[in-house]
């Protein structure tokens, strides 16, 4: 009787128990080899190795449980454990996410680090709970850039009336539709197939996801634009958290600070390496992008951000060393 009640706790925490050990489901939207994936093996390693394997992590790789929106939704009302997810939409649900989403805010990846680790980032982490959920880190997913099956693009007109993917991120969309180009929030799930039958012209995401998702199969021109640097969030459902105790919950933000620094190894491995790669797959690629033009075709929409944020509250990430 006591033990099917223990066996029944474990099971509304969405666990699976044998001998006291806890399995978690860790849910990402991209294959276990990407970056994604690295950071979830080398988090579940570390978590295992500190709580001496009374919690371990089975990975849901491929939006196995869903979307990016759906998984966050999954851990507020308990059914999914763990994501790891890009920021887009979870400034649906924290919204001061939302500022890490603004086009040519970060100058590289040690000001997007600093930000991130530092003061500003924290205080973003700490709004999670009152939200209902738990943020362990910042990951990455690194520096976006446009693809599409038209035509070249090295300035703002040249995207101008193209139908591009977007994330389901209110920031990005206004960018695009700043610069004339239409946007189309999807879930990235659905967005092969958008690709593939011309439902959209292109997309925008970091070299490895590019990689990984196999969009030169339906992409024909990749420009650098770097446009935006996309964070990401290693985060926990507060049914699991809450049942935790100080070590336990130590040793999550620990095994999190592993995964998180994985993650960046690998997003950023894949950006220097991938660009080839894509080549050899053959997509075109541009380099030479008008990153002035694009700067300054945003400037309506960097003065939306402001009234919308408050400009000090951007500067404050912009100016930070
Ligand atoms: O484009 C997106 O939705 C995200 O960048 C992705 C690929 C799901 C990774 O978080």
């Amino acid at each position: 009787m006591f033990m099917r009640t223990i066996l029944a706790g474990a099971m509304a925490l969405g666990l699976t128990s044998a001998a006291g050990a806890a399995e978690l489901k860790l849910g990402y939207s991209l294959a276990p080899t990407s970056h994604y994936g690295v950071s979830a093996t080398a988090m579940g390693e570390e978590l295992a190795r500190l709580t001496n394997g009374k919690w371990t992590i089975k990975q849901f790789p491929a939006n196995a449980l869903g979307g990016e929106r759906e998984m966050v939704e999954g851990l507020q009302i308990g059914t999914v454990d763990l994501v790891v997810t890009s920021t887009g939409p979870v400034g649906n649900f924290v919204p001061d996410t939302l500022l890490t989403d603004i086009p040519f805010l970060f100058r590289d990846y040690k000001h997007a680090h600093a930000v991130l680790d530092g003061p500003i980032g924290q205080r973003i982490l700490d709004q999670f709970p009152k939200n209902g959920l738990i943020a362990l880190a910042w990951g990455e997913n690194g520096f976006r850039n446009l693809t599409n099956s038209k035509r070249p693009i090295r300035t703002p007109d040249d995207a101008r009336g193209l139908k591009v993917r977007t994330m389901e991120n209110q920031v990005h969309m206004q960018a695009f539709r700043t610069i004339g180009v239409l946007p189309t929030p999807m879930a990235f799930p659905e967005l092969f197939t958008a690709l593939q039958q011309g439902t959209v012209d292109g997309q925008e995401n970091p070299i490895g996801v590019i990689l990984s998702a196999k969009f030169p199969q339906v992409q024909k021109y990749l420009s650098l634009t770097q446009h935006v640097y996309s964070p990401a969030l290693i985060l926990m459902s507060p049914s699991v958290w809450n049942k935790l105790d100080a070590k336990e919950k130590e040793a999550f933000q620990q095994a999190a600070k592993v995964g998180a620094a994985a993650m960046r190894k690998k997003a950023f491995e894949d950006a220097q390496n991938g660009v080839e790669e894509l080549r050899k797959q053959g997509m075109e690629v541009v380099t030479d992008l008008d990153r002035k033009a694009f700067e300054e075709a945003l400037k309506p929409a960097f003065a939306e951000y402001a009234k919308r944020f408050g400009q000090a509250k951007i500067d404050e990430i912009r100016n930070y060393q």
